[in-house]
């Protein structure tokens, strides 16, 4: 059985998803128990953004999202982000990131949010398919990314 839940309730996750983060988004920007760190403070905040969420199909993690006030430095008129999408690859093709990104979008549309955006690499296919529209085009660290929208 698939549920979803906040790094907020199960702080025991932070290990899981500071890790992924890392793995899969910065590793080249910072050292692990720097992210770690970071994580432990998305889990103890009280404030709707950061929020963590995490997949669980029994009670085994298989994937995570985010939902972040600030993800890309120098353009706050693209806040709020949602960011962090990931799953872990013996899960992935199973429509796990598109149900994480709907559960992410409901969270912030119940919360009053109008618009998310988010960058990515390589991965604007997913977002697509889950109805963003891709918006221009970025440089961060010298690398070409997409910015993508949707009006919630
Ligand atoms: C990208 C990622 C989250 C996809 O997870 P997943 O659970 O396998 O994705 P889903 O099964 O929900 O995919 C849903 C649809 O999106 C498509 N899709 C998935 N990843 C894609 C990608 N990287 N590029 C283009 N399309 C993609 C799938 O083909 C599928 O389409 P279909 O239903 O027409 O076959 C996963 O590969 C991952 O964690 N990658 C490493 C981290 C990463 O790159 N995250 C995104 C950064 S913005």
């Amino acid at each position: 059985m698939i549920s979803i839940v906040s790094i907020a309730d199960r702080p025991d996750l932070v290990p899981v998803t500071g890790k992924w983060r890392w793995e899969a988004f910065f590793k080249d920007e910072m050292s692990l128990d720097e992210m770690l760190r970071l994580e432990q403070e998305c889990a103890s905040s009280s404030e709707l953004m950061p929020t963590v969420l995490v997949m669980l199909e029994g009670e085994y993690p298989v994937g995570m999202i985010a939902l972040c006030l600030d993800d890309l430095e120098g353009r706050p008129d693209l806040n709020p982000w949602l960011a962090g999408v990931y799953v872990d690859p013996r899960y992935r093709g199973n429509g796990y990131a598109l149900r994480l990104i709907e559960e992410l979008e409901g969270l912030a549309r119940n919360q009053g949010i109008k618009r998310l955006s988010l960058y990515t690499g390589n991965a604007t296919g997913l977002y697509h398919r889950a109805g963003w529209a891709m918006t221009e085009t970025v440089q961060r660290k010298g690398r070409p990314y997409s910015v993508m929208q949707k009006n919630l």
